[in-house]
């Protein structure tokens, strides 16, 4: 879809030198609206910023001497093993990047080994990229308005073999930023959800009528916690959470069942002046103990990054923008370079910091930075 007269991307460039090269080249990948609409986070991305400086807060400790030879970076995560704890985010319409979209991430996590979460607003059919995808592939559901909608979608899900459902709870509302508005963006008519039906959207309150358009309007249907406790009597496959900020919705959440939560602001998308997730980790690590699965997005652009997460609670991460960015730069190879180079990058970290295993890195690898006030 997006610049059907450039060829398609198949090599990559050889100035990008680490993974988050590919931020820096995106923009000269697709249209300048499509880049602020995906750079952007939502209103005047505050929490866009927090994300990239949490980490920025945080150094690692170099240790000595030790035998790292029989170090790797395979995970166990709700008792089951993957090679590494780099996941692809759910991330919607990615025809706006690339015309094959979807196909192409799942092509390169199935090289890459990489769990792929695939988004309900998926511009390619649930069922396609499943088997595009490798074995690692979850399925991130947001709520529909109608429950058959929702039961409609869990189901198929199931079908085409995905091994867990990751509901997104944040983003009940999602207000466009101010970047994405002033650059005049609009997903181009060719860029649809094709897992979901046609809906005709609620009637919103006209003004003067004395009922809000938010509480009254949008958030007439977003789902409350029935509803998560429904959901979980509809599938026997693990149910993860995304969008957790607060350490008592994470304790509500593990006492309710769920196999996991996300811990994630939506990559600043969601509810402007969030805190960091990285910032939020700790909290929710130290409530919900120590063996409760974890997982951390928002902001991360590195190895290092990756280590700090992983360090401070997180049991894997979830690789948002750097996908699109990768996609749009270079297709699938792009992005399985990307992941390629975050791997290295985290393997580094994790030899210079003398940890062989992903269980290695603990909160002590690392040492805040004083934060000026
Ligand atoms: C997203 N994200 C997202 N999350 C989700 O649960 N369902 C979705 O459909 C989408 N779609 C989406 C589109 C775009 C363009 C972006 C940038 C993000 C949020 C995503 O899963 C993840 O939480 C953040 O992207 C992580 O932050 P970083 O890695 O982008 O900084």
């Amino acid at each position: 879809i997006a610049s059907p007269a450039r060829p398609l991307p198949n090599r990559i460039p050889p100035e990008i030198l680490c993974a988050q090269d590919y931020e820096l080249l995106a923009p000269r990948c697709m249209e300048l609206p499509s880049h602020d609409y995906i750079a952007g986070g939502c209103g005047r991305d505050t929490t866009v910023a927090a994300n990239r400086s949490a980490f920025a807060r945080w150094a690692i400790y170099p240790r000595l001497l030790r035998d790292l030879t029989t170090g790797h970076t395979r995970v166990t995560i709700a008792g089951k093993g993957y090679a590494h704890p780099v996941f692809l985010a759910p991330v919607a319409f990615q025809k706006l990047v690339h015309p094959l979209g979807e196909l192409e991430t799942a092509r390169a996590a199935q090289v890459m080994d990489s769990c792929m979460v695939s988004s309900t607003l998926s511009s390619v059919r649930l069922e396609e990229i499943a088997a595009a995808a490798g074995p690692d592939r979850w399925f991130q559901l947001y709520f529909q308005p109608a429950q058959e909608g929702t039961r409609d979608l869990v189901k198929r899900a199931e079908d085409a073999g995905y091994g867990a459902i990751v509901v997104t709870l944040d983003a009940t509302i999602q207000i466009p930023s101010m970047r994405a508005l002033r650059s005049g963006f609009r997903m181009p008519r060719d860029c649809v959800a094709v897992n979901l039906r046609d809906e005709t959207p609620a009637a919103s309150a006209p003004l003067g009528s004395g009922q809000s358009r938010i509480f009254q309007g949008v958030m007439r249907t977003a789902p409350t916690w029935r509803d998560l406790e429904w959901l979980l009597t509809q599938t026997r496959l693990p149910v993860w959470v995304k969008g957790v900020l607060h350490p008592e919705d994470a304790i509500a959440l593990q006492s309710m069942g769920v196999t996991g939560v996300v811990v994630s602001n939506h990559g600043g998308r969601s509810l402007d002046g969030a805190p960091a997730s990285l910032d939020a980790l700790p909290a929710i690590r130290a409530a919900v103990g120590a063996s409760f699965p974890l997982l951390l997005d928002s902001g991360i652009r590195s190895g290092a990054d990756i280590f700090k997460a992983l360090a401070l609670g997180a049991n894997a991460v979830l690789i948002g923008r750097l996908q699109l960015y990768a996609l749009s730069v270079a297709g699938a190879l792009g992005v399985a370079h990307m992941i390629r180079l975050l791997l290295e990058e985290l393997e580094v970290c994790m030899a210079l910091a003398g940890c062989a295993t992903v269980p290695d890195i603990r909160p002590d690898a690392l040492i805040g930075h004083h934060i000026p006030v």
